[in-house]
């Protein structure tokens, strides 16, 4: 583990380096996978699937264990928050698998996955693959929801998991004041206990910020041109933020009331259109301008192309703690597709599924 991290501080240089040897590996791998084809169409003349389609095998990781500096997940517990659901599955093993590999004290996170259904094979899918991770799980009541969303640019923004992030502060239990939330589709490729510890200097969230984005875009013509509306910024120097990873202090969100004032503002949404994207928005005309700024390399964002073509992109210069595939791609689809964009060869190192019928084969 120690010599893996030792080797990738400088991410874009490997990222280069892995994408290049990999173009070169393409071509007696698509031989490889042209193979593969055939013979899954073979199997599945003399056997039907046995289970559902949705039902993912995953290989077991291996078991990562605390540095000789580290306190008891008691005394130092780092929580983390994702979403889980069956279609997100393999991203999320992803991911977990990244936290765990790049941490010095891999025992002492505590994963809170928040579920709008409870699918036991995706739990017993987490506890075959992670034997050793501390979770719990909660039930989203995606009815809470469900009437206020308004329908975005992209479908899959409107899936009612995606809000449930609004509802931290309700459903961890107390003894949690903080908490990292974190997207499905990304990967972290450094220690996020240094994200963990960031002083929040008072706010109640910390993400990176760009103020140099053209901040108006995020909002209609309507909002806009409306006075009462677009006053909502005055006195603020609005930045945008994403929110696939975000630092929170829950007991702050509490308090000052904020899940309602998401709510509020996805009411507003609901009878005028002021904003295209999901969840987000409320998020920028409530906050933006007013969190604790952190370095982005804790959001190397976008990696998934816009929302509406997914075009492939590739990486901003600078160092890269975390990989986010926001947008429309999605690595794991990108890559069975056959037609991966360069970055989705940074995702494929994490990926532990592994295809029922590559068992049958091997
Ligand atoms: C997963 O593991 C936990 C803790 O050992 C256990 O309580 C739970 O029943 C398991 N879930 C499934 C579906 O196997
Ligand atoms: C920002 O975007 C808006 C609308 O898309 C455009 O009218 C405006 O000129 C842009 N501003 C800058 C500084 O690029």
């Amino acid at each position: 583990m120690a010599s893996w991290r030792r080797s990738l501080p400088s991410l874009p240089l490997f990222g280069l380096l892995s994408s290049f040897i990999l173009l070169l590996l393409q071509s007696s791998h698509h031989v490889a996978r042209a193979a593969n084809i055939v013979d899954n169409a073979h199997h599945s003349l003399i056997r039907k699937p046995t289970s559902s389609p949705n039902v993912l095998v995953f290989q077991e990781a291996p078991s990562f264990r605390n540095g000789e500096a580290c306190g008891s997940p008691e005394i130092s517990p780092i929580h983390i928050s994702m979403t889980l659901d069956a279609n997100y599955l393999r991203g999320t093993m992803a991911a977990v698998l990244s936290i765990l590999q790049h941490s010095m004290c891999p025992e002492n996170f505590e994963f809170h996955f928040l579920c709008s259904r409870f699918e036991p094979e995706v739990f017993s899918s987490i506890n075959a693959t992670f034997p050793y991770l501390r979770y719990k799980v909660y039930r989203f009541d995606s009815n809470r929801v469900r009437r206020k969303i308004s329908k975005s640019i992209r479908q899959a923004l409107d899936q009612p998991l995606n809000y449930a992030r609004i509802y931290l502060a309700d459903m961890l239990p107390i003894h949690v004041n903080r908490v990292i939330y974190l997207d499905s589709d990304l990967v972290v490729v450094d220690d996020i206990a240094e994200l963990w510890e960031v002083n929040l200097e008072g706010k109640v969230l910390a993400a990176p910020e760009y103020c140099h984005a053209n901040f108006t875009k995020y909002f209609t013509d309507l909002f806009w041109s409306d006075p009462s509306l677009a006053k909502t910024f005055e006195g603020r120097n609005p930045c945008y933020f994403n929110t696939g990873v975000m630092v929170v202090d829950i007991e702050k969100w509490r308090k000052g009331g904020y899940t309602q004032k998401v709510e509020e503002w996805m009411a507003i949404q609901k009878l005028k259109r002021i904003y295209h994207l999901g969840s987000l928005p409320p998020f920028l005309l409530i906050l933006a301008g007013n969190i604790k700024a952190v370095d982005h390399r804790w959001n190397q964002h976008g990696l998934g192309g816009d929302n509406l073509e997914g075009k492939c992109r590739s990486l901003h210069p600078g160092p890269i703690s975390l990989l986010h595939w926001s947008g429309k791609g999605k690595p794991w689809l990108r890559l069975d597709s056959r037609k991966p964009c360069t970055v989705d060869h940074l995702w494929a190192p994490y990926d532990l599924y592994r295809p029922s019928t590559h068992t049958l084969d091997e």
